[in-house]
């Protein structure tokens, strides 16, 4: 046992004394559920939590039973401590007002309590995505308190999954990470301050949607491909996952580039990341880490939200290469 090591309770209690302790507190709720979340997701088949659903979430995604279980179990850590307002995640219609019996607070949480939900069942790396913003006064959030860019945001972070649970945590003076000391029930800060390489080797598309994408992506997936005899000069290696948190983890440990693009398979979706709750918490970490994240045509952080659910085009990593990518969207538009 290490005395003397950061938790992730002084982190937070010391970082966040501007809020007269409520941003701090909630925070500590949010790594409560956290916990729970990584008993119930390390127990695999043998918690009996596998599977899927009949229920479909508002996007018409088929519910995994994780994915209700893990929603309800932020929602019941978070709902009583008197900080929130209200709160809203993937697989809620609506916002969540907070039970009659509990006080309100000022702040908003916003989620994806089972990010890559996908991996679930074959015992790969899943997480927990989040984002706080504050209003000025305590009392029941409006839809209209939750449409607000990313730039304002006062926390995010997400939480993972893998051979060690870890939560990676912004309050805007930095990117931190925190690895759950299983034994003694603490997160202790692991990677203070980190910085994403600005280069890399290393891109992350699903190249199944190949045909789907605007020209700009496909060229720049091409000269990647294209390696040492293209234009780049260099080999390329790719990584796919199909869990954002983990590609996002990956980037920030070793740099990388992850792009879920705009693509014209339907429509009505500009993307198939949810702005809220996905885009704009992991673009103020990635940016927090001196990385860079963009639509391809717009910071992420400015993009002004007109629906809970909204999806958006995701660029992000080591930002030489999300700036290239958006030259190659300037030159093409
Ligand atoms: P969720 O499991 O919360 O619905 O999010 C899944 C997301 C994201 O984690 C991942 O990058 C992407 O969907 C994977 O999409 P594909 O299945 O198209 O690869
Ligand atoms: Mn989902
Ligand atoms: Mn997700
Ligand atoms: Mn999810």
């Amino acid at each position: 046992m290490q005395f003397g090591r950061t938790t992730l309770s002084k982190f937070v209690i010391e970082h966040t004394r501007a809020s007269h302790g409520e941003l701090g507190a909630l925070l500590i709720d949010v790594a409560a559920a956290v916990k729970t979340i990584s008993a119930m997701v390390a127990k695999g088949a043998l918690g009996g939590s596998l599977g899927a659903l009949d229920s479909t979430n508002v996007q018409g995604e088929v519910q995994k039973k994780l994915d209700v279980l893990t929603n309800e179990a932020i929602l019941h850590h978070c709902e009583w401590g008197g900080q929130l307002a209200g709160m809203a995640s993937e697989e809620m219609d609506d916002p969540y007002p907070i039970p009659a019996e509990y006080p309100r607070g000022r702040y908003l949480l916003v989620f994806d309590p089972l990010d890559g939900s996908s991996n679930s069942d074959v015992n790969v790396s899943v997480g927990t995505i989040f984002s706080i913003f504050a209003r000025s006064t305590a009392g029941d959030a409006a839809l209209g308190d939750y449409l607000r860019p990313g730039c304002e945001q006062v926390a995010a972070g997400y939480a993972i999954y893998g051979p060690s649970t870890m939560m990676v945590l912004t309050l805007g003076n930095g990117t931190h990470g925190f690895t759950l000391d299983r034994e003694s029930g603490n997160f202790i800060l692991t990677h203070a301050n980190i910085r994403v390489p600005e280069d890399t080797r290393e891109f992350a598309i699903n190249t199944s949607n190949e045909r789907f994408w605007e020209p700009p992506v496909q060229r720049y997936v091409a000269e990647c491909k294209a390696g040492k005899s293209g234009v780049r000069g260099e080999d390329f290696n790719t990584r796919w996952i199909a869990s954002m948190v983990a590609e996002v983890h990956r980037i920030l440990i070793r740099g990388g580039i992850f792009m879920y693009p705009k693509d014209n398979k339907d429509p009505k979706k500009p993307g198939r990341l949810r702005l809220l709750y996905e885009a704009n918490p992991m673009a103020m970490l990635i940016e927090q880490a001196g990385g860079a994240a963009s639509t391809g045509r717009q910071r992420i952080l400015e993009v002004a939200p007109d629906s809970l659910h909204q999806r958006v085009p995701v660029i992000l990593g080591s930002k030489n290469e999300v700036e290239r990518v958006e030259r190659y969207h300037q030159e093409y538009d």
